[in-house]
């Protein structure tokens, strides 16, 4: 079984150094329970802003709002000791200016005590990633597919097939390194662009459909234990159908109480 054997929490620095020594695994939580599971076994947990999707159903991660990521992050630090936790900063937190975002940041940062931050930073974002790492905030920046960026792709798409898609993306990589993100979160990206980037690259890169080039994976925890309610992406393996568990508990439960077999109150309590 592969758990670790830390006994203390992850640092930033120590993710960083474990690049070219051992794939970084990593899995999303947004709940305690989740979170308690997944503690002994991943090296970082990303808090994303996908629980806008997989945690509140709606459309895309647009809605997700700083509160609700001050709140899960909250509940996801105090219910683990191990892993690294990053928090995902929300559409609209960041993206105004530096002085927004370090605002944004570091109340992520205070009220949840988690060790890091993620943007989706295009060389657009690059001095906002700069600002924040001067500041003492550490930035993993998530390029490539950029789910807040829905409404300007024109859905979920795979990046960086076309020569001029892949120099954009080479050099989103190149501008947030040289700003100072300790990390950078590769999504949909093709694998020979993977390679290239994380060859070139002295910080780990973190791959979400992204190919085993990466130096470490990343996916939504839902969809790896079928709990997603959709199709999961092409790229997710999924490794339990815990969906249907659940379904079939639920329809034991069910059966029982309507036959009127649940325990009676003087079983409950000590009554
Ligand atoms: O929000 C999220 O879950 C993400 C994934 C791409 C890992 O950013």
């Amino acid at each position: 079984m592969s758990v670790h054997t830390r006994t203390k929490r992850l640092t930033v620095p120590q993710l960083v150094a474990m690049k070219g020594q051992q794939k970084i695994v990593s899995l999303t939580a947004y709940s305690s329970a989740i979170a308690k599971l997944i503690d002994p076994v991943v090296d970082f947990i990303l808090i994303g802003d996908s629980t806008a999707m997989v945690g509140y159903g709606r459309p895309s991660t647009l809605s997700m709002t700083l509160e609700e990521i001050i709140g899960h992050t909250r509940a996801v630090v105090d219910s683990t000791r191990l892993a690294c936790v990053v928090a995902d900063m929300p559409f609209g937190s960041y993206q105004e200016s530096p002085e927004q975002a370090f605002r944004n940041c570091a109340q992520v940062l205070a009220r949840t005590g988690c060790d890091a931050v993620k943007l989706e930073a295009n060389t657009a974002l690059a001095p906002t990633v700069e600002f924040l790492v001067a500041r003492g905030i550490p930035v993993m920046a998530h390029i490539g597919l950029m789910p807040q960026f829905v409404n300007v792709m024109g859905g979920f798409k795979a990046q960086g097939l076309t020569a001029e898609s892949g120099t954009r993306i080479a050099e989103d990589a190149r501008a947030n390194l040289e700003a100072g993100a300790f990390s950078l979160l590769l999504e949909g990206v093709a694998e020979g662009l993977a390679r290239q980037i994380t060859e070139d690259s002295k910080m780990p890169t973190i791959g979400i459909g992204a190919s085993p080039a990466c130096d470490g994976q990343v996916l939504v925890t839902e969809d790896v234990l079928g709990l997603g309610g959709e199709p999961a992406p092409r790229f997710v393996k999924q490794y339990a159908d815990v969906g249907g568990v659940i379904r079939e508990a639920c329809e034991r439960y069910a059966d029982e109480v309507r036959q009127g077999r649940f325990p009676e109150a003087r079983h409950c309590y000590g009554l």
